[in-house]
């Protein structure tokens, strides 16, 4: 018997089958309940006892080398891992992992500030939770005036017995002007983009968020005329050469005068569309000369100082460069919409 079990250890040693079928063959022939070591433990039961203590040990040997071997043919150790050599092919073409991309929002919220940064505009950013200074009083809306209905807000009330502390999620960039001007000392160059909230029901066409770029240039004689350079520069960059722009006369709490500006429609060429509701132009933002009660709310002279600033939507903008018809679709994280703009990683 002794003899026996060397031979098969040197054939459990020495195999390496090539497939899963013979590697099962292999168990079978071992290990199976009719196969070669269930068998030697038989005959080895009714051996005397000397012979019992001799080769107990070898016969526990080969029955632990046959199920090491099933083991590692199991876990895909192949012919190869069994004589010593990685079984890893390294010719076989690799797994691709997939690469993400910038989110549409994003994109275009980069092109915009680089725009401006062409044009000497640093970038400034303020906390999306405001206080009522920042978002409204020092921005001119009067307490109680109608013109904060223009914005349906979230409030946030830190005190039930004490409106005056409550807080809100801002609703508009402009906030950030304020914060910019306290803040430093004349001329200001900025661009602020950001996150705003308004207590809206969520549509195609409405989310309860959005996000917005605020734009403020303030030093001495600052005109009308630089607002409007700078926006149709702007514009040229943004939507191509030959883009036609129009200012219509409007109002915001905190500029005067104030304007809203439309650019000939970028999908139809002015031709008419769905876009444009077939009158050949698109309102982009809104602008104006910052008020003198803005500037004097801020620390800044109005008699020495004058300003322009504006505040778009980049969801807006983005709508008309990607023609992307429901604004939800930019929060759902959709890969399939995402993926749509993964060419243009920066
Ligand atoms: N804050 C305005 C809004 O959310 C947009 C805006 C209009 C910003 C005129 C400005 C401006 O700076 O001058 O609708």
């Amino acid at each position: 018997m002794r003899e026996k079990i060397q031979a098969y250890l040197e054939e459990i040693n020495a195999s390496s089958p090539a497939s899963a079928e013979e590697a099962e063959q292999f168990r079978i022939r071992f290990l199976g309940r009719k196969g070669i070591i269930p068998a030697l433990f038989e005959t080895f039961k009714s051996l005397p006892p000397e012979e019992k203590k001799e080769l107990g040990k070898s016969l526990n040997q080969l029955k632990q080398a046959a199920s090491e071997k099933v083991n590692q043919l199991k876990n895909g150790t192949s012919r190869s891992a069994a004589q010593g050599t990685p079984s890893l092919d390294l010719s076989l073409p690799g797994e691709p992992s997939p690469v993400g991309g910038r989110h549409p929002i994003s994109l275009v919220e980069k092109e915009i500030t680089g725009i401006f940064s062409r044009l000497g505009f640093s970038v400034a950013e303020g906390p999306e939770i405001e206080d009522d200074w920042h978002n409204f009083s020092a921005l001119n809306f009067p307490a109680e005036h109608p013109a904060r209905d223009m914005q349906d807000t979230f409030f946030i009330r830190r005190d039930p017995n004490d409106t005056s502390a409550d807080m809100a999620l801002r609703t508009h960039t402009s906030s950030v002007q304020v914060r910019l001007m306290e803040q430093g000392k004349p001329p200001f160059r900025a661009i602020m983009p950001g996150r705003v909230y308004r207590n809206e029901a969520i549509s195609a066409r409405a989310h309860c968020f959005f996000h917005q770029v605020e734009g403020l240039y303030v030093d001495e004689g600052v005109s009308f005329a630089d607002l409007k350079q700078t926006l149709f520069y702007f514009v040229q960059e943004l939507f191509g050469v030959g883009t036609k722009v129009r200012f219509r006369p409007s109002y915001f709490p905190f500029t005067e005068p104030s304007a809203e500006m439309d650019i000939s429609c970028s999908i139809c060429q002015g031709d008419g569309c769905a876009m444009c509701k077939h009158t050949g132009w698109v309102e982009i933002l809104g602008c104006g000369m910052v008020d003198p009660n803005v500037l004097s709310n801020c620390g800044v002279d109005p008699a020495r100082y004058t300003g322009f600033a504006f505040g778009m939507g980049i969801e807006r903008i983005t709508n008309l460069k990607y023609q992307v018809k429901d604004l939800r679709l930019f929060s759902e994280n959709d890969v399939r919409f995402l993926a749509q703009f993964q060419s243009e990683i920066i």
